[in-house]
């Protein structure tokens, strides 16, 4: 056997087809039938495409992925230039890469290829988010357009109305806990910092004396605790309050509004990774944990506002409002769609997950678990109550929505004293006395070894 010449499965298996293949070695030996047959890029595109011009990311293997693939296609298939800015799924779109592509290279710690973590959403370690480029497909199949609202009113840590903001979709996210509209609203006000002027003015140097000062600010936050007593706050007007009123004077409070509140969360994100670190192999001082987040921030700004100018993306106005999900604070028919995660693990403490941040803004957390879903009552009322809640939730969501306007729940059983709930199919029976028109509970397996869930929904609701 000639040495240069690897063997093939034809040289193995001799056959008169195989004989001839060999002779003719320039004509092209595929038909290329099954791919036809079952190239999922076949089945997302329209047939006239050339589906050479597009691309998947190579990470898109879910049946649900494809599905939202599909779904954010269909919304923009007549403007494909548009598509090619706002898709999640598509790494090519007519031959050219997309945006997608360069945001999610503005890489996050934790980050899974081109799903979650990138840009600011990886800021601050809040368990339970959900994934950016899975709520930025949602956004496009809702159609959400520039001046159309998208609401999250289970807010978190913000992932919705980062997304809607980067696309240029106007956001607004409600949520219950203070702490949390605070970490919302810095990590999108960071989608703005122009990078060389911050990184001007702010260096190593600064570091140990800005670390030394949010340590004894501590102090003085903690000298009243708040109530949540007035509802609906925005965001920026707790943290205007706050430096106001709260942190004392030193040169840190000279630093424009948006970098000393992302040096706050530099410090609380150093405090969270102290907190839960301690014990482990990756145990630090809090001191360090404060030096190398700030190298890490500094990485994703410089990663964001590149990318943000190369691609001429100017983030989209957005709101943050401390209030509840249960009573919004939003007139009926306004809002073109909501994208949104109720708490579902209520067999889990949010409260406590978050007890280090709550205690550092000195937040009164006996008040917040009253209003908490999902952290109401005891056994078996728990469920009661959170049923409740979550219908009134739904209620809400209804309401606000403009006519045709989608709801996007992403949620998954409901696990309480060993009894499993699916809240999704509750939801569904709900739907038609509720006044929606339509419903499709779309299935999202979990991976990973650690998941309590194997698998969520992402429930579709139309009004
Ligand atoms: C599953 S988490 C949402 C996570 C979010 N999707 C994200 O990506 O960060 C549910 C959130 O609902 C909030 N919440 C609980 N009760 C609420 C209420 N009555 N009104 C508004 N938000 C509430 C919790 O504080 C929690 O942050």
């Amino acid at each position: 056997m000639n040495k240069e010449e690897p063997v093939s499965l034809f040289d193995f298996v001799e056959s008169e087809g195989s004989k001839n293949r060999k002779e003719n070695k320039t004509e092209s030996l595929l038909l290329g039938t099954l791919k036809k047959r079952i190239d999922p890029l076949s089945w997302i595109l329209d047939p006239h495409l050339p589906k050479e011009n597009f691309e998947l990311f190579e990470d898109v293997g879910q049946i649900y992925e494809l599905q939202l693939a599909k779904m954010e296609y269909e919304t923009f298939k007549h403007n494909l230039e548009l598509f090619r800015k706002r898709t999640a799924y598509f790494k090519i779109v007519n031959g050219e890469k997309s945006y997608h592509y360069f945001i999610s290279k503005v890489k996050g710690k934790g980050q899974i290829g081109h799903t979650n973590q990138y840009l600011t959403h990886w800021f601050y370690p809040y368990k339970g988010k959900f994934h950016g480029q899975m709520i930025k497909a949602i956004i496009n199949f809702i159609g959400a357009y520039e001046d159309d609202i998208v609401l999250d009113p289970f807010m978190g840590s913000g992932t919705t109305l980062i997304e809607a903001t980067t696309i240029g979709t106007k956001s607004m996210g409600i949520e219950i806990n203070p702490a949390l509209c605070i970490v919302s609203q810095i990590k999108l006000d960071s989608l703005r910092i122009n990078y060389p002027e911050f990184k001007k003015a702010i260096t190593k140097m600064h570091l140990s004396k800005i670390f030394t000062y949010f340590n004894e600010a501590k102090k003085y936050l903690q000298e009243r605790i708040w109530a949540i007593e007035a509802e609906n706050q925005d965001a920026r007007n707790i943290l205007d309050e706050l430096w106001e009123n709260h942190f004392p004077n030193s040169f840190v409070k000279d630093y424009p509004f948006e970098w000393r509140n992302l040096l706050l969360l530099i410090y609380l994100h150093a405090l969270s990774d102290y907190t839960y670190l301690k014990g482990t192999s990756k145990e630090r001082s809090f001191k360090e944990f404060f030096y190398i987040n700030f190298d890490e921030y500094s990485q994703t700004l410089k990663g964001t506002y590149e990318t943000f100018k190369k691609l001429d993306i100017t983030p989209k106005e957005y709101k943050v409002i401390l209030g509840s999900a249960l009573n919004l604070p939003l007139p009926s028919e306004s809002i073109k769609g909501v994208v949104t995660s109720p708490p579902y693990s209520i067999a889990l403490d949010y409260v406590k997950n978050d007890l280090h941040l709550l205690n550092y803004l000195g937040i009164n957390t006996k008040k917040l678990r009253k209003e908490m879903v999902g952290l109401k009552g005891r056994k078996m009322e728990k469920l009661r109550l959170y049923e409740e809640d979550i219908r009134r939730s739904v209620e809400e969501m209804y309401r606000v929505l403009k006519k045709d306007g989608w709801a996007a729940i992403v949620l998954g059983d409901v696990v309480v004293n060993g009894k499993r709930t699916d809240f999704c199919k509750k939801i569904i029976e709900w739907a038609p006395e509720i006044g929606f028109v339509d419903a499709y509970p779309m299935k999202r397996p979990i991976l990973g070894g650690f998941a309590r869930l194997r698998y969520e929904y992402v429930l579709f609701l139309q009004k």
